[in-house]
Formats: C-alpha cells, sequence, structure tokens
C-alpha cells in the first residue's frame, strides 16, 4: 500500500433521480463551497466527541448480533426515502432476492476433532493486507444514510484495517474523505462522456493517494427501481408534505444532517463543467453517463490512471475473459447488488465458472448478498479471493454512524472466525471447496 499522500485543498461530490433546486437549495450549495478544510474535519469531530451520547449508542450497538439487527435499526433511523434506497433492487427485485438465497443455499461441512488454535482471518487484496478478506463496496449517497457517511465509513474501515472505496456519486468528496484518513482508500469510477471531467477525477484519486480505482461497468445506463421513483428520491430531500413528514419522523438523522454541510454531490458540484448547483447537476447527471463505454475505453483509462486497476460488474465468462485480457488486477463479480439488470443470476451462483474461465490470470472478488461472515466464507471456498459489503455497511451506518459501521465488521468477522472453525480450518487463505457440503 501506498504510505501518504497530498491532500488537495480545492472540494467539490448511483443516483435514481437527481434533485430538482430551488433557490434555497442553492444557497445552501453556494454555502458548501465556501466551507474550509479544517471547518469539515471538525463537523465530524463534534460527532464523536459527544461522549456520554456516544456510550448509550455503543451500548445499544452492542445488542445488535446481526446485520439484520442493524438493517432494523437504520429503518428506524433513516428517512424512509434513503433507507428504501438502500434496501432495493430492479423492478421485481427478483435478482437482489437470488444474491441472498442463493448464500443461504449453499451447505458447509462440519468438522471435528481438528485443533481450532491460532485462527487467522489476515489475507490481501490486489497486494494489500486486510483484516479479512471484505472490503467496503462504493455506495453513492451513503452521506444521506447518515450525515458524512463516507467520511465515517472510511474512518471506521481504516481502524478496521479493511479497505473503503468511495463512490463517483458520493456525497462526501474525494478530499472530504482524504482529510480524516491515513490509510489511502479505494475509488470507484463511473465514466462520464465529459472525458475531461473523468480525466480531472482520475488526478483528484491520485492526489488524494487513493490505491485502486475501481472502474464500474454495469451503470451506463440506469436499472429502474420502483421504490425510488415512487418515493420521489433527491438528495437533499425534496420539501413536499411527505418528504417533511419522512425527515421530522427521524429527528436524530435530521439533527445530524444539520450539523453538516455536505448535503449534495461532492465529487461533482464545483468540478463538473457548468455545474456549479443542484439544479444543473440534475441534467447534468441525466446527460453524462456514457451508454457507448467499450473495451477501449477501460484501455485508455488504465493508461490514465496507471495504478491497480480493478473492474467491477462481471457477471458473464466472456466478459470476464475479456476483462482479464486487459491487464487489470481484479474483477468484481457483481450485479450492482441487483440493483440493474433483473433477471440475471445471482453473484454467487456464477462466481464458479467465472473463476474457471479466468483461472489465475486475474484476482476474482464478489459483491452481492453477503449478510454474514458464513457468506464471505462459501465465498472464498467457491474462488473469490475478496468480498465487498454494500447494504451490510449501509445498514450499520444509518444504525450508529462510524460505530455502526464497526460493528457492522465485527459482526461479520465473528461470523467469519467461529464459522471456519467450526468446518476445522484455522486460516482463512487456505479455505477451498472442501468446506462445502455439496451433496
Ligand atoms: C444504495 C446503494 C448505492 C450504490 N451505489 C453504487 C455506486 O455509486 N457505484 C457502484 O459501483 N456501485 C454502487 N452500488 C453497488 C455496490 O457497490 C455493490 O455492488 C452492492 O451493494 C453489493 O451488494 P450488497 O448490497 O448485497 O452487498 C450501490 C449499492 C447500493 C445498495
Amino acid at each position: 500500500m501506498q504510505a501518504g499522500r497530498s491532500t488537495p485543498s480545492r472540494r467539490t461530490g448511483e443516483v435514481a433521480t437527481v434533485p430538482r433546486s430551488r433557490p434555497s437549495d442553492r444557497l445552501r450549495s453556494a454555502e458548501e463551497g465556501g466551507l474550509s478544510e479544517a471547518h469539515r474535519v471538525e463537523a465530524v469531530d463534534v460527532q464523536s466527541a459527544n461522549q456520554p451520547a456516544r456510550a448509550k449508542r455503543l451500548r445499544s450497538l452492542s445488542t445488535a448480533l446481526t446485520i439484520a439487527d442493524l438493517k432494523a435499526r437504520a429503518r428506524r433511523r433513516v428517512p424512509k426515502m434513503f433507507f428504501d434506497y438502500a434496501d432495493s433492487g430492479a423492478w421485481t427485485e427478483g435478482t437482489y432476492r437470488a444474491n441472498e438465497a442463493d448464500f443461504a443455499a449453499i451447505k458447509l461441512r462440519q468438522r471435528v476433532l481438528v485443533d481450532m488454535t491460532g485462527r487467522s482471518l489476515q489475507s490481501e487484496m490486489i497486494g494489500e493486507r486486510v483484516a479479512m478478506p471484505v472490503a467496503i463496496a462504493p455506495t453513492g449517497m451513503t452521506g444521506m444514510q447518515h450525515a458524512d457517511g463516507e467520511m465515517l465509513g472510511a474512518r471506521a474501515a481504516e481502524a478496521f484495517g479493511v479497505p473503503f472505496t468511495l463512490s463517483t456519486m458520493s456525497i462526501c468528496s474525494i478530499e472530504d474523505v482524504a482529510s480524516v484518513t491515513k490509510r489511502p482508500f479505494w475509488f470507484q469510477l463511473y465514466v462520464m462522456r465529459d472525458r475531461d471531467f473523468v480525466r480531472n477525477l482520475i488526478g483528484r484519486a491520485k492526489a488524494a493517494g487513493c490505491s485502486a480505482l475501481v472502474l464500474t461497468l454495469d451503470l451506463q445506463i440506469l436499472g429502474q427501481r420502483h421504490k425510488d421513483l415512487r418515493n420521489g428520491l433527491s438528495a437533499p430531500p425534496k420539501w413536499t408534505p411527505k418528504h417533511a413528514w419522512q425527515v421530522a419522523t427521524r429527528p436524530l438523522w435530521a439533527m445530524e444532517m444539520l450539523g453538516t454541510k455536505r448535503r449534495s454531490f461532492g465529487n461533482i458540484v464545483g468540478h463538473a463543467k457548468n455545474v456549479s448547483d443542484l439544479s444543473s447537476l440534475s441534467s447534468w447527471t441525466a446527460e453524462q453517463f456514457d451508454p457507448k463505454l467499450s473495451w477501449d475505453d477501460v484501455a485508455w483509462i488504465k493508461r490514465e490512471w496507471g495504478g491497480k486497476l480493478i473492474l467491477k460488474g462481471i457477471l458473464d465468462s466472456e466478459d470476464a475473459r475479456a476483462a482479464a485480457d486487459t491487464g487489470a488486477d481484479a474483477i468484481i463479480v457483481s450485479n450492482h447488488g441487483g440493483r440493474q439488470l433483473d433477471g440475471a443470476r445471482s453473484s454467487i451462483s456464477m462466481l464458479p465458472r467465472i473463476v474457471d474461465a479466468v483461472g489465475d490470470r486475474i484476482e476474482v472478488h464478489l459483491d452481492g448478498g453477503i449478510r454474514s461472515g458464513q457468506d464471505v466464507l462459501k465465498a472464498l471456498a467457491l474462488g473469490a479471493k475478496g468480498t465487498y459489503i454494500g447494504r451490510p455497511f449501509l445498514y450499520g451506518l444509518g444504525a450508529g454512524g462510524q460505530d455502526g459501521v464497526t460493528r457492522a465488521l465485527e459482526i461479520i468477522r465473528t461470523e467469519l472466525d467461529v464459522t471456519m472453525a467450526l468446518c476445522g480450518r484455522r486460516d482463512v487463505r487456505d479455505i477451498d471447496r472442501s468446506i462445502l457440503d455439496e451433496g
């Protein structure tokens, strides 16, 4: 991993519906642009400085034993439109459900009288040491699940020793996250038609010391998510009576959101040509995702970035072979958490054939449907070198900010460790198909 980085002073922010701006939004946006770096770091610190409240939150979080527990708490804390944004898939949500259900169908072999002492979960993803082979997946609008969500998530991941991936469509900017972390994080790139903007974004990720670029290939056109359309999702929320009610019934969320200035897309506003406020952002995003993205563009981005490259959104053996031909460092077997092509197979069901297709030409990672450490172990058994969590991270964040993300990681770590031991294994790097009961 890279040791240090420079933190640029300039700041600037998966969308379903982009916001329509009103004059007051524009005013807020202008205020955000005026914030100094010092103020921004302070806004995050205020949350952790409130010690009695934090002690209470930690006690309460310690009673959450599963990711489902965190999900239930997030549902109670996060306004419906943003909770639904996380807990949704495209169209019938069949692929979203299959991602989880197919993990549950995989059975493990119970082994006994095996020495279980000295177990290790440490591993490597793209050559970086990780405390366990689980990274935080890039998720858009994370700063709407909890104020300053990306900064808090990155801090929790850093303290835990796992990679954090920041989305292009984040609320906190690359520079915001760099300002509160020391460990290099990973940056996820959506390719826009405006290649100058893409070049600039890559430059900013380099300047911030990001140690890998995660290039998303499966969202050049947006899958239709009914919950988002019905909720009229936008960031910041619109002020219709329905939206105001959703916010008013989540007072803690609202108070924390009032304490930050980051309520828009921090990587975009102030950086993309002619996007200085929320109204111009709306039309910009609608036009900008490039539907002509090709393998030639992947080669261009690889050259432009010059560092470790991970290709995200591979679900087909032919595409996996083409991805290996690019010389990228890893692929992520993924269907975007069931948010894009509804009717596609689950990630875990496609993993074995993709691993067979690429052999050891490229490292294979997986995301989609991981809700426990057991799922992580099953993915490793079927040939993944690393995994990512999207919703478990968001539920932890919504339930309890940075401490909630830490709790999500702890839950997964404990389940991974205990399950590995009961399968008779001591080192996560030695996990293979022999731990599975394949009937
Ligand atoms: C709310 C939400 C927003 C997402 N935004 C992005 C994004 O901006 N970029 C991206 O590459 N993937 C995005 N994803 C997909 C995740 O990176 C990941 O593929 C998916 O969440 C994995 O499935 P899981 O949520 O079941 O773990 C998003 C997923 C969710 C749930």
